[in-house]
């Protein structure tokens, strides 16, 4: 069973490819389908490309993930969205499309959010670009690409955009509404654990990155201290376990000055009810969303993993998170791995923000539904900290369901047990997260963790 859906999902993967001059440079997001949900599912997804392209590494097929790094590379910054405002040149875009017609050279045509249904900037985009080349150089040794005069410069515009003075008090990156792997509103703006701990991975590979010489000098040291820094706020106020709930219970609030104990202001009276009943003794996670007089106390999946294979979580924190996972195994890995949040936004909630989005209504896609892509991370974030097991058994069903159902994009219900009312069939990431979980289960290795110093995680 498997070992076949391994290979269904390499024969998937093999048709998704998209050439640019002849050369492969990445895949489309779905296959096949003759409804694709949106026509720009037929683009190649930077975040989408991740997992495929840690496939590549692994099989030792390094020019795939060169060639995407490189595109992706040429097109920043492309194309003023408004006469008279110019786009910063870090910035990089959704997807990419190759346009192909008879007699002319391929051309190659960025999204930056502008097209795509949610209209947002995809801020994850220049994270995981940094994130993937660190692995791409660790993979090859091909260290003179990265240090490439044009790449050093794209890593320092991307680290200026990201750690440059801004309008903010503490060391997280304020974005919008849906601008990472949620692309649409849920209330997920202001500084969300996703972008918290890709910004954090960035950093980590940049630090690597950046040639150690003059010029790079002082940016590499405001990196390690923003580094630092952001670790220590995460891990502190992030953080939810019963002992931090107990004392959000008894937060003094509007407190003024330098010795305040809660200093983003947070009202106990703000904490959900579901909460209470929902952390168990043993466990807990990172919040999915912190800010002035503001705690998002939802779960979400890929922050809270991403966190672990980083090394932002402490090895307590990784250790409780899986203890979460194993209290509420049928509610956040379910039928099939797994869910990207809990719980889901109901009632004047959804309506409020979500804008009554039709396609998130409670316990479908972004909120609250079951996305196999996320399967990588969990096995990965499993694998590094000993809890292997965990990860076999959401293999295990994944491998089952998916490819009888025809690699979904996502599925729907509590317990995701149903193929989601408006996803595509042939969903290559769900794909590819299969296949690079089989790699982290056969090799025990977890991928992007190398980048982190060997005291990172503890205690
Ligand atoms: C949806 C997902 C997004 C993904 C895209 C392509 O918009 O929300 O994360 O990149 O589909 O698969």
């Amino acid at each position: 069973m498997t070992d076949s859906a391994v290979e269904s999902a390499y024969a998937l993967l093999e048709r998704a490819v998209v050439h640019y001059r002849g050369q492969p440079v990445g895949t489309v997001a779905a296959l096949d389908q003759k409804d694709l949900a949106a026509e720009n599912y037929l683009d190649c997804f930077v975040r989408d490309f991740v997992p495929a392209a840690l496939v590549y590494l692994n099989d030792g097929k390094a020019d795939i993930v060169r060639n995407f790094l490189d595109v992706v590379h040429d097109i920043r910054g492309a194309g003023p969205p408004l006469p008279g405002y110019e786009r910063h040149p870090g910035v990089m875009p959704a997807s990419f499309r190759v346009m192909r017609a008879d007699g002319e050279e391929d051309r190659l045509v960025p999204d930056f959010g502008e097209l795509a249904i949610g209209r947002v900037a995809p801020v994850d985009s220049m994270k995981w670009w940094v994130i993937l080349l660190g692995a791409y150089v660790r993979a090859t040794g091909d260290t003179e690409f990265a240090q490439r005069e044009s790449i050093q410069c794209t890593i320092e515009q991307i680290l200026h955009l990201c750690v440059r003075d801004t309008f903010e008090v503490f060391p997280t990156l304020l974005v919008p509404d849906g601008s990472f792997m949620i692309d649409r509103r849920l209330g997920v703006y202001g500084h969300p654990l996703e972008i918290q701990a890709l910004f954090y991975g960035t950093l980590c590979a940049a630090e690597q990155l950046l040639a150690a010489d003059d010029r790079s000098k002082r940016l590499i040291e405001t990196v390690t201290k923003r580094k630092q820094a952001l670790e220590a706020y995460v891990r502190k106020y992030y953080w939810l376990d019963r002992a931090t709930l107990n004392a959000i219970r008894q937060f003094h609030t509007e407190e003024f000055g330098a010795d305040s104990q809660n200093i983003l202001n947070i009202y106990p009276e703000s904490i959900p009810d579901w909460v209470d009943d929902w952390l168990p003794e043993q466990g807990g996670y990172f919040v999915g969303n912190l800010g002035p007089g503001r705690m998002d106390f939802r779960f979400f999946s890929l922050g809270n993993l991403l966190a672990v294979l980083f090394g932002l979580a402490t090895d307590k924190q990784a250790q409780c998170l899986f203890d979460l996972y194993a209290e509420h195994w049928n509610e956040l890995i379910g039928e099939t791995p797994l869910k990207i949040c809990h719980p889901p936004l109901e009632g004047e909630h959804w309506r409020l923000l979500t804008g009554c989005d039709p396609k998130n209504p409670p316990w479908s896609y972004h909120n609250g539904g079951s996305w196999p892509a996320l399967l990588w991370a969990f096995t990965g974030a499993a694998v590094k900290i000993g809890r292997r097991e965990a990860a076999e058994r959401a293999f295990d069903l994944a491998a089952k369901r998916l490819v009888a159902d025809q690699w979904p994009e996502y599925y729907d219900g509590r317990r995701g047990g149903e193929v989601g009312q408006r996803a595509n069939l042939n969903q290559i990431w769900s794909a590819s997260a299969l296949i690079l979980s089989k790699q982290i289960l056969s090799t025990n290795q977890a991928p992007l963790t190398a980048m982190q110093n060997p005291n990172q995680g503890k205690p």
